[in-house]
């Protein structure tokens, strides 16, 4: 238990930015884990190691160097297929970003395979990179969007989903944990029903991979996206998870070298998966410093990770609960017991763009706004609220220094308002 406690003190020293302010008089407090997370010594570390001593791109010269940037761009692949427990590294196609990933998924499948009037069900809560590139499909497709409405306590509402699901769904694209509500939904318990209408599912991990273990193949789920920059990783660096079955049979999107296996004047024919998808030259180092910072989060151990981020989220629950004036979003850690390690909360009469500045002249780094979730915020009736989001690094201190700070920013607002 007691290693568990000792996270942040043993992992804060692995992430040069936190150390170095640590140390600086002008300490500051970073609680936004989930717009971006820092980068360990060890990702920075192997990114520099790449450009030193192997630059060389991937796929082409028949030399040294291009060999090891192959193996070691390949190796990447294949170590988030384990992180993923998929079936084969084939099925990991590299993009810029979960959003590319999305778009992917919706323009060479959807648009491939989408009739009219079928229908697509997302939720309430997603971020706009799983609602809009389904937007431009449905209007191209002339498909029907259905939302997903919360609960009373900001989960996401099973049984308003179990309404909307008929023969006509044929995908299922929902947030795994969302990024402003902070709730864990049941993504087993809609695959199954789900699959019962014959509907595919897509799952936006970019919440969830660097917090909770995640199998593919046991969620039963048929796409997932994520982003290496939520993970530790660099940032240019994303993926779509697909099974072969269902890449072998859609188009690619993007056309240029790299995709092709043979080109002739008028057509040409797609390389094998998972290059089928990967036009160009790849972000190399990006996919490198991926793989390092996945090694690294499974040496800290998800199961440590979530164990700990549980502990630090109900204090921090607790103690926003004693703040007067907060309304906070999305359900406790006692209604969901997976939920995220942050917390989304506004104060009434007070713009949370006001909070997150003061806050920032005291040091700690917050989110305010609508978190990419516009649909959400007005379907809550808030037009903005602020977000802290915290990972094995915070700590209790931090907790304890962000409370004080708030409190004085809230006090220091009301009285000049
Ligand atoms: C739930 C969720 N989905 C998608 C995204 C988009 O990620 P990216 O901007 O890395 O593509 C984010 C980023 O904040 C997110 O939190």
């Amino acid at each position: 238990m007691d290693a568990i406690q000792n996270l942040p003190e043993v992992s804060k020293k692995d992430f040069p930015l936190l150390e170095n302010n640590c140390k600086s008089n002008n300490k500051i407090i970073y609680l936004d884990h989930a717009a971006t997370t820092q980068k360990p010594i060890q990702v920075l570390k192997k990114i520099d190691e790449y450009y030193r001593n192997f630059n060389a791109n991937v796929h082409r010269g028949a030399h040294q160097l291009s060999a090891k940037a192959t193996e070691e761009f390949e190796n990447s692949r294949s170590v988030i297929s384990k992180y993923l427990n998929a079936n084969s590294s084939k099925e990991i196609i590299f993009t810029r970003n979960a959003t590319e990933a999305i778009n992917l998924a919706a323009r060479s499948w959807g648009e491939f395979t989408l009739q009219e009037n079928d229908e697509i069900i997302l939720s309430i809560m997603e971020h706009h990179s799983n609602i809009v590139p389904w937007q431009m499909v449905a209007a191209k497709n002339k498909c029907r969007l259905k939302f997903i409405g919360i609960d009373k306590n900001g989960k996401l509402d099973i049984n308003d989903f179990k309404s909307k699901l008929t023969s006509k769904t044929k995908l299922v694209s929902l947030v795994h944990i969302s990024n402003t509500l902070g709730c864990c939904n049941p993504i087993k318990e809609i695959t199954n029903l789900a699959k019962q209408k014959g509907s595919l599912v897509l799952l936006d991990a970019c919440q969830s991979l660097a917090h909770q273990k995640i199998d593919v193949i046991d969620l039963g789920i048929d796409f997932l996206a994520g982003s290496g920059h939520k993970l530790c990783g660099p940032t240019g660096i994303g993926f779509l998870w697909s099974k072969k079955e269902i890449l072998e049979k859609i188009p690619p999107l993007f056309g240029g070298g790299e995709m092709i296996q043979d080109v002739f004047e008028e057509s040409s024919t797609w390389a094998e998966l998972p290059h089928k998808f990967e036009a160009g030259t790849p972000a190399i180092a990006e996919a490198i410093g991926l793989a390092e910072a996945i090694n690294y989060i499974k040496n800290v151990g998800l199961d440590n990770i979530h164990q700990y981020e549980k502990t630090i989220t109900k204090y921090l629950f607790e103690k926003l609960n004693e703040i007067e004036d907060i309304e906070i979003i999305g359900p406790p850690p006692e209604i969901d017991t997976k939920r995220a390690s942050l917390a989304t909360f506004y104060v009434k009469k007070i713009h949370s763009n006001d909070i997150a500045e003061i806050l920032d002249s005291k040091g700690i780094c917050i989110r305010s706004g609508h978190h990419c979730c516009q649909p959400l915020h007005r379907h809550l009736g808030i037009n903005s609220t602020a977000r802290i989001s915290m990972n094995f690094t915070t700590n209790k201190d931090d907790i304890d220094r962000f409370i004080d700070k708030l409190k004085e920013t809230i006090n220091f607002l009301k009285i000049n308002s």
